[in-house]
């Protein structure tokens, strides 16, 4: 294969910036970088140039809502990993990178996306192209890791996958704090449990579970949060009885104060309130941000192998969680430049890759992976049965 050529929008970003420091690291790739503030992304390229001694990173404009300059940014790259919170311009930018003849990869926590690419789905399986949505940390790892523990036991029954991060200083104030704030306020709680799925009103109150993460943070309580990729797991393990995504909180303010009044806020008048509940946000993380720092995600799962019931625990660590985010979707780029990892049609990353070739491409980027499997002696400590 000839050199590929990548652009990343939003390449300069808090994870645009590890992604291509990653990519620089561990593909041979040309890369282009591209956002709004061409300074800025010329400068972050000279950086990167400087670093290794070649002139592999470029730089230039776009603006998601313009699918012209995306077009004209990304001609003749081979695929194009959007990192940059524009879920609301999917349509735009989505519709320039079919034009331009790209593949596509996304790592936005943003669900009206899905139904965006769902529309362009046909189009895109027609014209040859590998579309992969909602790759990253979470979204993008736990329905990975749910079929990571059903490739490791013969029959899997229950998978469920836990996070908790925490950043440094709080959530920086930047455009995706919107996005993200945004994606809080319409997040669904949900889980599937004795052969069905069951969504909850509230935060998930009454659903809430305990996870020992480990790597100094302890055991945490943790709320059901519903993530679309792990909406077919159980047509994927039929006999699984069991999955969900529980997220962690943040500290006291941010879960008894902040989270309620996103919640309700998302119910009343949304658009009016996510600017406010931002800031909020962006203060509660920072005012009492305390430590540790960093990101962890767990997976719990029990099943069957050679004939007993045995129990998996794995926990994934990174002090990092916008490196952690990076280095989750480049595991996803590196099986898409191997080959096997690009299928035409639309994809959830979660859904595409390889399981255990991405947990070893991700431990070799630097992410701590802890791993146990034992027999279950009486009732299975996961799923209480
Ligand atoms: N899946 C996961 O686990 C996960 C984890 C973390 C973050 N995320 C997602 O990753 C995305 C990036 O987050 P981040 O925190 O890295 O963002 P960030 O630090 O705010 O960086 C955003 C980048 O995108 C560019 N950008 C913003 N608006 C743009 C536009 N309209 N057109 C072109 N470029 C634009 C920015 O440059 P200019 O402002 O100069 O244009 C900047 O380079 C978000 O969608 C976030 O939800 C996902």
């Amino acid at each position: 294969m000839d050199t590929p050529t990548i652009g990343i929008l939003g390449g300069y970003g808090g994870t645009g910036k590890h992604i291509v420091r990653l990519l620089l690291e561990y593909t041979d790739a040309h890369l282009v970088i591209a956002g709004r503030q061409i300074l800025r992304a010329r400068q972050f390229a000279k950086e990167c140039n400087e670093q290794t001694g070649k002139e592999r990173v470029c730089a230039t404009y776009a603006h998601a809502a313009d699918p012209e300059s995306v077009m004209h940014a990304f001609d003749g790259a081979q695929l194009l990993i959007v990192a940059s919170p524009t879920g609301r311009f999917t349509e735009e930018t989505a519709t320039a990178a079919l034009e331009a003849g790209c593949d596509w990869l996304d790592i936005q926590y943003h669900t009206p996306k899905l139904a965006v690419l769902n529309r362009l789905a046909q189009r895109i399986e027609e014209a040859g192209r590998c579309f992969v949505t909602d790759a990253g940390l979470h979204p993008g790892l736990p329905a990975l890791l749910v079929r990571y523990a059903a490739s490791c036991l013969d029959v899997l029954e229950a998978a469920n996958v836990s996070a908790v991060f925490n950043l440094q200083g709080g959530f920086p104030r930047t455009p995706s704090l919107y996005e993200f704030t945004r994606e809080l306020m319409r997040s669904r709680c949900g889980v599937y449990r004795d052969g069905q799925w069951r969504f909850f009103s509230g935060l998930g109150a009454g659903e809430t579970r305990q996870a020992d993460f480990g790597f100094g943070f302890g055991m945490r309580l943790c709320a059901p949060v519903m993530l679309e990729e792990m909406q077919a797991l159980p047509e994927m393990f039929p006999a699984l009885r069991e999955t969900g995504f529980y997220i962690a909180g943040f500290n006291w303010f941010v879960d008894w104060v902040v989270m309620p009044l996103l919640w309700l806020s998302g119910r009343v008048a949304p658009r009016l309130w996510v600017k406010p509940m931002a800031q909020l946000l962006y203060w509660g993380t920072r005012l009492y941000a305390n430590p540790p720092y960093g990101a962890v995600v767990k997976l719990e799962a029990c099943g069957w192998q050679d004939g007993r019931r045995q129990v998996l625990s794995l926990q994934l660590y990174h002090p990092d969680p916008y490196l952690f985010t990076a280095i989750a979707a480049v595991a996803g780029v590196l099986q898409y430049l191997r080959g096997h990892g690009r299928r035409a049609g639309l994809w959830l990353a979660g859904h595409l890759y390889n399981p255990q070739e991405a947990l070893r491409d991700i431990q070799t980027m630097g992410v701590k992976m802890q791993q146990e499997i034992s027999p279950i002696q009486g009732i299975c400590p996961f799923c209480e049965e």
